[in-house]
């Protein structure tokens, strides 16, 4: 059993504790400082009870054990099984705050709430969140600067990491354990970050810039009522738990969508990766990309290969400068009237996308019009953009992550449910669970995806950084990677490539989860490998149960998930640099059937820098009890699709 205690010092600074009272006790946080610097008043010391008489007045706890229903997901069926504790506080200066715990069986996480009370306004300058764990574990992180999210994630002790840094964290324990440091239900407050001192997790919010870009020190405007997010951790033995922990989708609110019907998980294709390789363009031109024609003959490709979605990038003006985008007139060589009927005939959608070049303020105002525009067309997913191309904002003014960036974000949710429009956010502020709420926020970016392994100045990911992303990126939730490159050689950087075998390929359809997961290389190169090809044909991306087989961070990562609603599983490897012997016990398999296993896995001499092509596919039948032994090459991987036969 763990449990969270709470108390105020003498000097009246609310701390927290928490404690494992498994076998002999044991700290897993020791006592952290919690509150809040405002323009106001210092709300760090000065506290006490809001009853004056009784302490434990002041306390008031529920329990709860309810399982919900998934619109898509990982899982469909999600418990939330958790005890909350409220505290209520009164500040020297009158001002009310009450923190709000609740204590799940894989981890803790707490809000502050303010409550409606006499201040008004309140302008946070910084929140005092502490986490003091009780040794110094290793963690995975970015810098909290990085454009995007878009970097690779390095490990080093929490001591050694002196800069500030993105949420999540991922930790190893020293005592062999894992922990996951995030946030859950930001909607009107800046993302979190973090920085160490002291020993101590603290929490950095982002800030408000000024008009030169310069940092102020204001990270959040608001108005009582209001409450911040979830402060997270997740904290289990193994990784298998770590990653099957629903913590962050419990905390966030039910969905407020009434009919989620429209809201489909999806695989698509794209005229895209032609764009990152250089070899088609997004403005109108010789080698222009999103042509009627092309656009055609990627649909009929999908529909032949039981696809149901293309998206088209470059399909509307303004990509000549990135500046001035028209989100609702396209470039003279798209027809939308024919491309939208034939989207109709060929049951095949378009996914529309609307990059705004950074400029928020300007599609925001316009965004009813844009989506009625794409509704008309029967266009029901778009994938947004905000690539600032010179200054990395929004508007030139505000970090994407800020309060201002995480508004906009959750204006443009909630304005496309109204038309019945999902979405794929590229450069989002990190995901926190908003999902549960708002279905159709179906993925995000927030990554360093494939797309660097077309164009990257340092040659392309390693290998390791596909072995790392399940563990902590996606933690947050679906991302859009982009899997699928079948074809590694880029004549217009030639030394840049994708660091993996065609096999780690097809595994990453199964260990990165989206809904929207797209097969991102061209139609031609997937006819190079049609048998290859046949695993993303069939690999679904909506499931009804997911488990880690086995893994570890940067190393490798073995999924195994079945199909939503059916009886088959699919499982898929992906492995960084050493090769390795993967192990998979089938035991997750219906008791007394037979299932037809289809394995494809990388070949004798496969490796991802001298024979990326070299693969083999094998049949067996299976059930459970027995074990699957498959070798994954340097940079290598496996997929396996189970069928139930009888
Ligand atoms: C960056 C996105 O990640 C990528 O997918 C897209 O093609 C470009 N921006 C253009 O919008």
């Amino acid at each position: 059993m763990r449990r969270v205690e709470f108390r105020l010092t003498d000097a009246g600074v609310p701390q927290y504790r928490y404690v494992s009272g498994e076998g002999s006790e044991k700290m897993l946080l020791d006592w952290s400082n919690l509150g809040m610097e405002t323009e106001q008043t210092s709300l760090c010391s000065g506290f006490s009870f809001i009853s004056t008489c009784e302490r434990s007045e002041a306390f008031s706890t529920t329990s709860r054990d309810t399982t919900w229903e998934t619109v898509w997901g990982e899982e469909r069926f999600i418990r939330d099984h958790h005890n909350e504790m409220t505290v209520s506080l009164r500040h020297s200066s009158g001002v009310l705050m009450n923190i709000v715990f609740r204590i799940f069986d894989d981890g803790m996480a707490f809000r502050y709430v303010f409550p409606e009370q006499e201040c008004k306004d309140i302008v946070i300058i910084d929140e005092l969140t502490e986490y003091r764990f009780a040794a110094d574990h290793e963690a995975w992180s970015i810098p909290w600067r990085t454009e995007y999210y878009e970097g690779l994630w390095t490990k080093a002790p929490l001591s050694e990491k002196h800069d500030t840094l993105c949420s999540p964290l991922t930790l190893k324990l020293s005592d062999g354990g894992y922990a996951f440091l995030h946030e859950a239900a930001l909607t009107d407050y800046p993302a979190e970050n973090f920085y160490i001192k002291d020993g101590a997790v603290r929490l950095y919010l982002t800030p408000w810039l000024d008009l030169n870009g310069v940092e102020t020190p204001f990270k959040a405007y608001l108005k009582t009522p209001f409450q911040t997010p979830w402060r997270m951790l997740i904290l289990t033995r193994t990784l298998p738990e770590l990653v099957a922990s629903r913590i962050m989708l419990n905390l966030n609110e039910p969905c407020a969508i009434a009919d989620t019907e429209w809201i489909r998980p999806t695989k698509f294709m794209g005229i895209w990766w032609g764009m990152h390789m250089k070899s088609m363009t997004w403005e109108q031109g010789l080698k222009h990309g999103a042509t009627t024609e092309n656009m055609e003959r990627y649909m009929r490709f999908a529909k032949e290969h039981g696809i149901n979605a293309v998206l088209a990038e470059g399909w509307n003006k303004g990509w000549e400068d990135w500046k001035n985008f028209e989100f609702t007139t396209p470039y003279d060589d798209w027809d939308m009237d024919y491309l939208s009927r034939l989207s109709d005939s060929l049951g095949v959608q378009i996914i529309g996308h609307n990059e705004t070049g950074g400029n928020a303020a300007s599609y925001e105002r316009d965004l009813d019009s844009i989506y009625r525009y794409h509704a008309a067309n029967g266009i029901h997913v778009i994938k947004t953009g905000y690539v600032a191309p010179i200054i990395r904002t929004m508007d030139g003014l505000q970090w994407n992550k800020g309060q201002s960036g995480v508004r906009h974000y959750r204006k443009v949710i909630e304005t496309a449910a109204k038309y019945h429009i999902a979405i794929d956010n590229h450069e989002p502020v990190m995901p926190t669970g908003l999902q549960r709420t708002y279905p159709n926020l179906m993925s995000q970016e927030g990554v360093r995806g494939q797309e660097w392994n077309a164009w990257s100045a340092d040659g392309g990911s390693p290998c390791e950084h596909v072995t790392v992303l399940p563990f902590t990126r996606i933690m947050a939730g679906p991302v859009d990677y982009t899997p699928g490159v079948f074809a590694f050689e880029n004549p217009v950087m030639p030394n840049t490539r994708v660091h993996s075998t065609l096999m780690n390929q097809l595994g990453l359809f199964v260990c990165f989860y989206s809904p929207l997961q797209m097969a991102c290389d061209l139609p031609e190169n997937y006819m190079k490998h049609p048998n290859a090809f046949a695993f993303i044909e069939q690999v679904p991306c909506n499931w009804e149960r997911s488990i880690l087989v086995d893994g570890e961070i940067g190393e490798y990562c073995i999924f195994a998930r079945q199909e939503r609603g059916g009886d088959n599983w699919y499982i898929g490897g992906i492995n960084a640099d050493a090769p390795r012997e993967a192990v998979i016990p089938l035991s997750m398999l219906e008791e007394g059937k037979t299932y037809h296993a289809s394995i494809w896995r990388d070949g004798e001499e496969a490796d991802w820098q001298t024979n990326p092509y070299d693969y083999e596919i094998d049949n067996a039948y299976v059930a459970t009890g027995d074990t699957l032994r498959i070798r994954m090459a340097s940079g290598g991987g496996f997929a396996v699709s189970l069928t139930q036969i009888n």
